[in-house]
């Protein structure tokens, strides 16, 4: 087999991607190591920065986003029993974010792909990135239990942080940076309608939760735990009865309970494998980098990569210079960094750290005090939360 562009994982980089390419008329082909089912029910975050969205919009993605996503102009802080609401329009000259699961995402790009993309391979599970700085970089891979290879002039790793593409960067020119953290969150799909109807960010001396939805009838919930908390050991009733403690106001506000669908924990961890590129081959989404999800950046800086690399390649074609493709890896690392930023400032300021001292909870509460208080500090935390620019 043979294409002009490799792409290893049907995640939403590589799904955009593929789609990115179609539309300046370059082939791909994408290897998806899991199968369809598997691919649009992962559960993800669901928060598309308004860039994200313009992105999706314009690669003809956008037409269920629209009817069924929900634009949220803010959110809410809530400490010490009290509520905040950042105005996100207001102080961004109005920029919104859209509410829209990743799945759905998935879903619409799946369809699009299989209808008049290029050839998208379910259960094709790629083993290795060969001759990364050759003209000719391949991909081997296995599929209906046989090993082929894939030719192409360039490789794209969108093939998560368990992914193989990384791998065929030599050990010697990367260079990892990475943060783990004693807590992951604990995340419930909910048949119940959201109890607000924009997310809800609370800080707790019990640790930190988060309110957030998939639709008018479904709500997401999260709880801090500490890590390698095992999901099936917190009942049902315990989740609630915890949650309601950590979002509790003195202005009696009231969290609904509803059937519990799922129940998952998600370790968290900030990491960045620099460079993005190696010879031919590239790489984009939690393949290169991954943030806490306190403040749901993933999804969005994996969309920032293949935007540029999309932007890279059809540069390449219409005007022979390689230009951008050689700023890659430095084009997309600023906004990672940015994110990776955002993304641990965020967590420092809301969640509970075991060794904390009684001074830094109460740097906490200033923190969160600031933002309550000063437009300034209100707009930092806007503008990084709607999203950087892209490029
Ligand atoms: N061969 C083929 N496919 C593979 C391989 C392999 N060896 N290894 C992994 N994959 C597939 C996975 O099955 C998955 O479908 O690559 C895909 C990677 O997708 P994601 O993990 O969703 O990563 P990405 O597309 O970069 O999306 C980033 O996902 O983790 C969230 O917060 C993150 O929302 C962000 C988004
Ligand atoms: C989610 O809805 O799953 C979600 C929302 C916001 C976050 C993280 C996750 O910061």
């Amino acid at each position: 087999m043979r294409t002009t562009v490799g792409i290893i994982g049907a995640g939403p980089a590589g799904l955009l991607l593929a789609r990115l390419l179609h539309g300046a008329g370059i082939d791909s082909v994408v290897l998806e190591s899991r199968d369809r089912a598997y691919v649009e029910q992962r559960q993800r975050a669901g928060i598309l920065e308004q860039g994200t969205a313009d992105v999706l919009r314009a690669a003809g993605a956008g037409e269920r986003m629209d009817r069924e996503g929900l634009r949220h102009d803010g959110i809410e802080l809530r400490f010490a029993g009290r509520r905040h609401r950042v105005d996100f329009p207001g102080l961004t000259g109005g920029r919104s974010v859209m509410v829209y699961a990743q799945t759905e995402v998935c879903k619409d790009l799946v369809a699009l792909q299989l209808a008049e993309g290029g050839p998208l391979l379910f259960e094709a599970e790629a083993l290795a990135v060969e001759g990364a700085q050759s003209d000719r970089p391949v991909v081997r891979f296995r599929h209906e239990g046989r090993e082929d290879v894939l030719e192409c002039d360039y490789v794209v790793g969108c093939d998560g942080h368990w992914g193989v593409a990384r791998r065929a960067v030599p050990a010697a020119l990367s260079q990892v940076f990475e943060r783990t953290y004693p807590f992951g969150w604990l995340g419930v799909l909910a048949d119940v309608a959201p109890s607000h109807d924009e997310l809800v960010y609370a800080r707790h001396e019990r640790g930190f939760a988060l309110l957030s939805m998939r639709s008018p009838s479904v709500s997401r919930l999260y709880l801090q735990v500490p890590a390698g908390t095992d999901a099936q050991a917190w009942p049902d009733e315990e989740i609630w009865d915890e949650l309601e403690r950590r979002f509790e106001t003195r202005d009696g506000w009231r969290l609904a309970r509803g059937p519990v669908t799922q129940k998952s924990v998600t370790p968290m961890r900030s990491y960045v494998h620099e460079p993005m590129r190696h010879g031919r081959l590239f790489l984009a989404g939690d393949a290169a980098h991954i943030v806490p999800p306190t403040g749901a950046k993933g999804l969005n800086l994996a969309v920032g990569d293949v935007v540029t690399f999309a932007r890279a390649l059809t540069h390449e074609r219409e005007t022979g210079s390689a230009e951008l493709l050689d700023a890659y890896s430095p084009t997309c690392l600023r906004r990672v960094w940015q994110a990776e930023r955002f993304s641990c400032d965020m967590t420092a300021m809301l969640h509970r750290r075991p060794e904390a001292t009684a001074f830094e909870e109460r740097l906490q509460l200033a923190r969160l005090e600031r933002i309550a208080s000063c437009r300034a500090a209100g707009a930092d935390l806007a503008e990084g939360y709607t999203g950087f620019p892209l490029g």
